[in-house]
Protein backbone atom coordinates (compact mmCIF):
# COMPACT_ATOMS: atom_id res chain seq x y z
CA UNK A 1 0.00 0.00 0.00
CA UNK A 2 2.82 2.28 0.76
CA UNK A 3 4.08 2.36 -2.94
CA UNK A 4 0.57 3.24 -4.12
CA UNK A 5 0.16 5.87 -1.38
CA UNK A 6 3.31 8.04 -2.23
CA UNK A 7 2.32 9.25 -6.01
CA UNK A 8 -0.84 9.63 -4.24
CA UNK A 9 0.59 12.03 -2.26
CA UNK A 10 2.85 13.42 -4.81
CA UNK A 11 -0.30 14.36 -6.81
CA UNK A 12 -1.80 15.88 -4.11
CA UNK A 13 1.13 17.94 -3.31
CA UNK A 14 1.18 18.58 -7.23
CA UNK A 15 -2.17 19.74 -7.35
CA UNK A 16 -1.34 22.27 -4.38
CA UNK A 17 1.32 23.92 -6.45
CA UNK A 18 -0.87 24.01 -9.18
CA UNK A 19 -3.65 25.92 -7.30
CA UNK A 20 -0.76 28.19 -6.33
CA UNK A 21 1.24 28.40 -9.67
CA UNK A 22 -0.62 31.94 -10.60
CA UNK A 23 1.07 33.61 -7.13
CA UNK A 24 4.53 31.55 -7.82
CA UNK A 25 4.59 32.96 -11.36
CA UNK A 26 4.10 36.40 -10.04
CA UNK A 27 6.67 36.24 -7.50
CA UNK A 28 8.72 35.05 -10.97
CA UNK A 29 8.04 38.04 -12.87
CA UNK A 30 8.54 40.64 -10.08
CA UNK A 31 12.49 39.43 -9.59
CA UNK A 32 12.24 40.14 -13.03
CA UNK A 33 12.49 38.36 -16.88
CA UNK A 34 15.04 40.65 -18.47
CA UNK A 35 18.71 40.17 -17.48
CA UNK A 36 19.82 43.33 -16.42
CA UNK A 37 22.13 45.18 -18.01
CA UNK A 38 25.75 44.47 -16.30
CA UNK A 39 27.74 47.38 -14.85
CA UNK A 40 31.05 48.26 -15.64
CA UNK A 41 33.46 51.00 -14.16
CA UNK A 42 32.49 54.49 -14.08
CA UNK A 43 36.44 55.69 -15.07
CA UNK A 44 37.79 58.96 -14.51
CA UNK A 45 36.43 61.12 -17.20
CA UNK A 46 32.91 61.82 -15.94
CA UNK A 47 32.49 65.40 -16.80
CA UNK A 48 33.45 67.94 -13.61
CA UNK A 49 31.14 70.67 -15.81
CA UNK A 50 28.44 69.17 -18.07
CA UNK A 51 28.42 71.39 -21.35
CA UNK A 52 25.72 73.94 -21.49
CA UNK A 53 24.20 72.18 -24.49
CA UNK A 54 24.28 68.38 -22.47
CA UNK A 55 21.17 67.29 -25.39
CA UNK A 56 21.63 63.96 -26.82
CA UNK A 57 22.89 65.44 -30.23
CA UNK A 58 27.05 65.10 -29.36
CA UNK A 59 27.41 66.91 -33.00
CA UNK A 60 25.98 70.04 -33.07
CA UNK A 61 26.26 72.41 -30.47
CA UNK A 62 24.64 75.87 -31.45
CA UNK A 63 26.07 77.07 -34.51
CA UNK A 64 29.17 74.27 -33.77
CA UNK A 65 29.22 71.05 -35.94
CA UNK A 66 31.31 67.97 -34.99
CA UNK A 67 32.45 66.32 -38.22
CA UNK A 68 35.28 64.66 -37.44
CA UNK A 69 35.18 60.30 -36.87
CA UNK A 70 32.11 58.59 -38.59
CA UNK A 71 28.72 59.58 -37.24
CA UNK A 72 26.68 57.24 -35.34
CA UNK A 73 23.52 56.93 -33.80
CA UNK A 74 23.11 55.06 -30.40
CA UNK A 75 19.51 53.80 -29.62
CA UNK A 76 17.65 51.36 -28.22
CA UNK A 77 15.54 50.99 -25.03
CA UNK A 78 15.37 51.78 -21.23
CA UNK A 79 13.40 49.27 -19.22
CA UNK A 80 13.17 47.32 -16.41
CA UNK A 81 13.78 43.86 -15.33
CA UNK A 82 9.87 42.84 -16.46
CA UNK A 83 10.56 44.93 -19.81
CA UNK A 84 8.15 48.13 -19.08
CA UNK A 85 9.36 51.27 -20.20
CA UNK A 86 11.64 53.32 -17.29
CA UNK A 87 9.53 56.95 -18.55
CA UNK A 88 11.22 59.49 -16.63
CA UNK A 89 14.27 57.88 -16.32
CA UNK A 90 17.67 59.26 -18.17
CA UNK A 91 20.44 58.25 -20.06
CA UNK A 92 23.75 59.53 -19.90
CA UNK A 93 26.70 58.94 -22.47
CA UNK A 94 30.64 60.55 -22.42
CA UNK A 95 32.76 59.70 -24.62
CA UNK A 96 36.50 60.80 -26.43
CA UNK A 97 36.73 63.00 -29.42
CA UNK A 98 38.08 61.07 -32.79
CA UNK A 99 41.14 61.87 -31.55
CA UNK A 100 40.88 60.30 -28.35
CA UNK A 101 40.46 63.37 -25.55
CA UNK A 102 38.33 63.40 -23.18
CA UNK A 103 36.39 66.97 -22.09
CA UNK A 104 38.12 66.70 -18.74
CA UNK A 105 41.07 68.45 -16.76
CA UNK A 106 42.35 64.94 -16.03
CA UNK A 107 42.89 64.38 -20.31
CA UNK A 108 44.65 67.93 -20.63
CA UNK A 109 41.34 69.44 -21.96
CA UNK A 110 42.46 68.46 -25.04
CA UNK A 111 39.25 67.50 -26.84
CA UNK A 112 37.36 68.91 -29.66
CA UNK A 113 35.30 72.09 -28.69
CA UNK A 114 33.27 71.23 -31.39
CA UNK A 115 32.22 68.02 -29.81
CA UNK A 116 29.81 67.56 -27.28
CA UNK A 117 31.12 64.65 -25.54
CA UNK A 118 28.48 64.24 -23.05
CA UNK A 119 24.75 63.92 -23.79
CA UNK A 120 21.38 63.49 -21.88
CA UNK A 121 17.90 61.92 -22.76
CA UNK A 122 15.01 62.09 -20.48
CA UNK A 123 13.06 58.75 -22.04
CA UNK A 124 9.45 59.11 -22.22
CA UNK A 125 6.67 56.72 -21.90
CA UNK A 126 7.73 54.46 -24.95
CA UNK A 127 11.00 53.93 -22.70
CA UNK A 128 13.41 54.46 -26.18
CA UNK A 129 16.27 56.83 -26.66
CA UNK A 130 18.70 58.39 -28.94
CA UNK A 131 22.33 59.68 -28.99
CA UNK A 132 23.97 60.99 -32.06
CA UNK A 133 27.51 61.07 -32.13
CA UNK A 134 30.49 59.26 -33.21
CA UNK A 135 31.24 55.26 -33.35
CA UNK A 136 33.67 55.69 -30.28
CA UNK A 137 37.54 56.18 -30.91
CA UNK A 138 40.28 54.47 -29.23
CA UNK A 139 42.82 56.14 -26.38
CA UNK A 140 45.73 54.96 -25.50
CA UNK A 141 45.54 51.87 -23.76
CA UNK A 142 41.60 51.22 -24.40
CA UNK A 143 39.37 50.36 -27.13
CA UNK A 144 36.64 52.26 -28.58
CA UNK A 145 33.64 52.61 -25.95
CA UNK A 146 31.15 54.72 -24.69
CA UNK A 147 30.45 55.52 -21.19
CA UNK A 148 27.48 55.31 -20.22
CA UNK A 149 24.85 56.13 -17.10
CA UNK A 150 20.85 55.56 -16.13
CA UNK A 151 19.30 57.93 -13.78
CA UNK A 152 15.82 57.97 -11.72
CA UNK A 153 15.11 61.41 -9.89
CA UNK A 154 18.53 61.03 -7.50
CA UNK A 155 19.07 57.37 -7.88
CA UNK A 156 22.21 55.97 -9.94
CA UNK A 157 20.63 52.97 -11.68
CA UNK A 158 23.41 51.93 -13.31
CA UNK A 159 26.71 53.01 -14.92
CA UNK A 160 28.62 50.95 -17.62
CA UNK A 161 30.49 51.04 -21.22
CA UNK A 162 29.29 50.26 -24.63
CA UNK A 163 31.83 48.29 -27.00
CA UNK A 164 31.70 48.04 -30.82
CA UNK A 165 31.65 44.29 -32.13
CA UNK A 166 34.46 43.42 -33.92
CA UNK A 167 36.42 46.01 -33.47
CA UNK A 168 40.11 44.67 -32.85
CA UNK A 169 41.06 46.28 -29.86
CA UNK A 170 38.70 44.57 -28.30
CA UNK A 171 40.77 41.64 -27.27
CA UNK A 172 43.40 43.66 -26.02
CA UNK A 173 41.29 45.55 -23.66
CA UNK A 174 41.65 45.19 -19.94
CA UNK A 175 38.21 46.01 -19.44
CA UNK A 176 36.68 44.33 -22.37
CA UNK A 177 38.30 41.36 -21.41
CA UNK A 178 37.03 40.72 -17.38
CA UNK A 179 33.27 40.62 -19.49
CA UNK A 180 32.35 36.56 -20.04
CA UNK A 181 29.55 35.22 -21.96
CA UNK A 182 26.42 37.23 -21.72
CA UNK A 183 27.70 40.33 -20.14
CA UNK A 184 30.24 40.45 -22.36
CA UNK A 185 27.18 39.61 -25.27
CA UNK A 186 25.17 42.65 -23.79
CA UNK A 187 27.69 44.93 -23.67
CA UNK A 188 29.44 44.53 -27.40
CA UNK A 189 26.99 46.08 -30.01
CA UNK A 190 27.45 46.63 -33.73
CA UNK A 191 27.56 49.76 -35.07
CA UNK A 192 26.35 48.97 -38.85
CA UNK A 193 25.88 51.03 -41.76
CA UNK A 194 22.48 53.08 -41.82
CA UNK A 195 22.25 56.19 -44.63
CA UNK A 196 25.51 57.99 -44.05
CA UNK A 197 26.11 57.16 -40.61
CA UNK A 198 26.39 54.15 -38.36
CA UNK A 199 23.78 52.53 -35.87
CA UNK A 200 23.80 50.61 -32.59
CA UNK A 201 21.32 48.89 -30.85
CA UNK A 202 21.83 49.17 -26.92
CA UNK A 203 19.04 47.68 -24.93
CA UNK A 204 19.22 48.95 -21.25
CA UNK A 205 17.85 46.97 -18.80
CA UNK A 206 17.95 47.88 -15.09
CA UNK A 207 16.56 46.58 -11.95
CA UNK A 208 14.37 50.00 -10.15
FE1 LIG B 1 36.74 55.95 -21.38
Amino acid sequence: MHTTHRPTRRLMLGAAVALAAPAVWRSALAQGRLRPTPSQTEGPFYPVALPADSDGDLLVQGSRRYAKGHAAQLEGTLTDTEGRALAGGVVEIWQCDAQGHYHHPGDGGRADADFQGFGRVTVGADGSYRFRTIRPAPYSGRTPHIHLKVRLGSRELLTTQVYVQGDPGNARDFLWQRLRGEDRTALTVAFEPAGDALRARFPIVVAA
